[in-house]
């Protein structure tokens, strides 16, 4: 194992962020994550994944440790389903792209998602009507104190909206090791209702879609609204959806009536905060190196040079205009440092 000193993060967030590690270190193996733990390297242990999800506002204090453990296992086979044991260093897309060569559906509709799959339970990552949580059977963690190795079901994990145990209760303890999908592998169940999808099927003249089809769709979506971090910095949405009650959104619509809505329960409905950011007048708008994506108004760009700082003041601003127009708060979905 090699620990590096100041090691740059710059490749390693999506926000393409030039800070810097105290300690570095990348793990491949389970045997290594346990030994690295259970040395006292620093006091601060910073644990990264695919970095999709991550705004650096300053250098890490800390040993910065890169899950890169990869690996896909094919644990059973039964008559209409398998279940795939995939290491969390695995790339997101690259799994999905795998399942859909080999025919196993579930998470056609995640297709594009930026990170890597040990960090996808920890915000239940979701898109056009499919979230992990459909999927998810079980994760396999080292706990950091003792490096025992643990695991959480379905129930055990308390899903939420962009939210699992792993964000409250459990956060900052676990390392997640593994996951465990269902997929189908006959009689797919195509999740196809959400709009954008029935648009881009259409265009692409498809009546029956196969999960290919579906996965087809959603990249060719996500391709023409949301910049590829590789090219511009970026961490897909920003904020969450607010998600609000039934008497605010009684308000809200009565000043709004044309804002887009869903209903969450009988006691909450949630507001696109693109939306809201649109309306506030940030789309497309540049602040210096910062700025607020053209065709997606959640999404906040790095255009090269912009420290987390910018980047995080731009948000604040945000925040504090939707606020003052909308009477709203939009609360941060990416974890800033
Ligand atoms: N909207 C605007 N202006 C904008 C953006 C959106 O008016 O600039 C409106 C749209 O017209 C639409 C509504 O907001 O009526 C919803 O927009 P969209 O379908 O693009 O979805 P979203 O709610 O903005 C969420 C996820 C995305 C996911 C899409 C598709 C969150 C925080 N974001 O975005 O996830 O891809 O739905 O399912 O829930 C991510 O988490 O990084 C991410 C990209």
């Amino acid at each position: 194992m090699h620990i590096e000193t100041l090691t740059s993060l710059k490749a390693y967030n999506t926000f393409g962020i030039d800070c810097k590690a105290q300690f570095f270190t990348s793990v491949e193996t389970l045997k290594d994550l346990k030994e690295v733990l259970s040395k006292e390297i620093h006091p601060n242990l910073f644990v990264l994944g695919g970095g999709s999800n991550l705004l650096l506002t300053k250098d890490v204090n800390a040993l910065v440790l890169h899950i890169n453990m990869k690996g896909i296992t094919l644990l059973s086979k039964e008559n209409d389903h398998v279940l795939l044991e995939v290491n969390a260093g695995e790339n997101w897309h690259d799994f999905v792209l795998y399942c859909i060569e080999n025919d196993y559906g579930g998470i056609e509709n995640l297709s594009l998602i930026p990170g890597n799959v040990g960090t996808a339970p920890i915000q239940n990552i979701g898109a056009y009507g499919v979230e992990l949580k459909d999927v998810f059977v079980r994760c396999h963690a080292i706990r950091i104190s003792t490096q025992e190795e643990v695991s959480f079901d379905h129930y055990e994990c308390q899903f939420g909206y962009r939210n699992s145990i792993f964000k409250n209760e459990a956060k900052d303890e676990y390392i997640i090791t593994s996951v465990v999908f269902k997929l189908s592998t006959k009689n797919h169940i195509i999740k196809s209702s959400y709009g954008a999808i029935q648009e881009q099927l259409k265009k692409s003249s498809v009546s029956t879609p196969t999960i290919s089809d579906i996965s087809k769709a959603v990249i060719a979506i996500r391709q023409s609204k949301l910049p590829d971090p590789a090219k511009i910095g970026n961490s897909g949405s920003f904020f969450k959806n607010p998600v609000i009650s039934t008497e605010a959104f009684q308000e809200f619509r009565m000043k709004f009536p044309r804002a887009p809505f869903y209903e969450v329960s009988a006691t909450e409905f949630k507001i696109p905060a693109g939306w809201l950011i649109e309306q506030a007048g940030f789309k497309g708008k540049r602040f210096g190196e910062a700025g607020v994506h053209k065709n997606q108004a959640l999404v906040i760009v790095n255009h090269g040079k912009a420290t987390g700082t910018e980047i995080w003041e731009l948000a604040l601003k945000i925040q504090k205009k939707v606020k003052e127009d909308f009477g709203i708060y939009i609360e941060p979905e990416v974890n800033v440092i």
